[in-house]
């Protein structure tokens, strides 16, 4: 049995909350709603009461001896915050504690869910978007909100999802308590190599370095020791993580080299150059009087991954590697990462179909994990956080 904290904010989706609590009660957990003031407006505190069987309150000055403001958080195995407002999304995202439900946000250090509900001009507003890809970044769950009918005539997204999807999710964010990567050393590579062709000019790629950032900030939210050789990423680091820069091909698989001896799971999350030019001027290249364009000649870069599995002793560490696909007339993408994963030989491969400039620096993601053992693990479109604990899942059944 674990303990659950459902927050219910100020919205008209807060009735659908009571179903998700009962979900929550009748699979076996203990559950204390804590309401803000204004949701009471929707749902009154007797509902809550008698469905969770715990008293409820929303201040921090009811109480008092009880120290509820400090005890529910730090007691909490999971946080449900179903609905969210745009109100409660600022106000956490900037560490504000004004009531009980938002004090109880700084004390807790268990997985926290929001589920926001609002109209879709408020979802859409630069300041809420921003305030979820803050507290997506501090590694808190926020479900996309489902496209339907909202309040009134309106209908597009901002719709709180089915609470049995909720409810789901929330079972999956509470296992993960478990810290399974407790003590392991994790090596992520992230971003994309560049490659120098005179002192200004490179041949680089679209590589965000997101994907492997939201890894890290993933294994650390399962208790990893991360270390992050990140190649030309402009998002900020992670909290918690040790990071590497490099610019190069080769100064990452000089990195990744020194590096994964310590680890027991390495991703391949970078883009590395397949090929980098044969020699980098040092001067910058000009134009020459005839008009005729200089041409580059290209050299094979090593394959990181390969060496690496070619490397390591026995399956320690467990590797992880990347593909970016797209079908052709011979193969589908997973066909083609099929091929894949064979020829790189790693334990598991993570695929996008990047048909179209797909996944390239998008905060969210769709893919397929596919394993050497034959397991297919589809991840549906979500954000990046979702997908790197569903990869962190794959590689916690490999070390194991
Ligand atoms: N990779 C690597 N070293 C390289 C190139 C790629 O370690 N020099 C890794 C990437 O980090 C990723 C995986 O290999 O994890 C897949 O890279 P990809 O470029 O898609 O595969 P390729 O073998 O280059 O195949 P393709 O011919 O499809 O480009």
């Amino acid at each position: 049995m674990s303990e659950i904290v459902l927050g219910v904010t100020g919205g008209i989706a807060s009735y659908k909350a009571a179903e998700l609590l009962r979900l929550f009660t009748e699979s076996g957990h203990s559950v204390r709603v804590v309401p803000t003031e204004s949701s009471l407006k929707f749902v009154g505190a007797a509902t809550w009461e008698a469905l969770s069987g715990k008293p409820v309150q929303t201040g921090v000055f009811d109480n008092v001896d009880q120290v509820a403001h400090v005890r529910i958080g730090q007691l909490a195995d999971l946080i449900v915050i179903a609905p969210a407002t745009a109100n409660t999304l600022a106000k956490a995202a900037h560490g504000l504690a004004d009531d009980l439900l938002t004090t109880t946000l700084l004390t807790a250090r268990c997985p926290i869910v929001f589920v926001p509900a609002m109209h879709t001009e408020m979802w859409e507003h630069a300041a809420t978007q921003a305030n979820v890809s803050t507290l997506r970044s501090r590694g808190n769950l926020v479900v996309e909100p489902a496209v339907g009918r909202l309040t009134g005539k309106d209908s597009g997204k901002g719709r709180m999802p089915d609470p049995q999807r909720i409810f789901e999710f929330a079972l999956q964010a509470l296992e993960r308590r478990a810290h399974d990567l407790a003590g392991k050393h994790v090596l992520i590579s992230a971003g994309g190599s560049r490659e120098y062709l005179d002192p200004v000019r490179f041949l680089g790629n679209r590589s965000s370095g997101r994907q492997g950032f939201a890894l890290a900030e993933a294994a650390i939210a399962r208790g990893a020791v991360v270390t992050v050789v990140a190649a030309n990423v402009k998002l900020p680091a992670p909290a918690g993580v040790e990071m590497v820069t490099v610019v190069s091909t080769e100064e990452l698989r000089r990195q990744m080299h020194r590096l994964a001896p310590d680890a027991d799971a390495i991703v391949m999350a970078a883009a590395p150059a397949d090929f980098r030019p044969a020699t980098c001027a040092e001067a910058k290249i000009k134009k020459n009087a005839e008009g005729i364009a200089p041409v580059i000649t290209l050299v094979e870069n090593p394959d990181i991954l390969v060496e690496l599995v070619t490397a390591r002793m026995s399956k320690r560490p467990v590797i992880v590697g990347f593909a970016a696909e797209t079908g052709d007339a011979n193969a589908t993408v997973i066909e083609h990462a099929q091929a894949k994963l064979v020829r790189k030989g790693c334990d598991l491969l993570v695929v996008n179909d990047v048909s179209g400039g797909r996944a390239f620096e998008q905060a969210d993601n769709e893919a397929v994990i596919l394993g050497v053992d034959g397991s297919v693990d589809h991840v549906p479109f979500g954000p990046k956080i979702i997908l790197a604990h569903a990869i962190w899942d794959a590689v916690a059944q490999r070390l194991d």
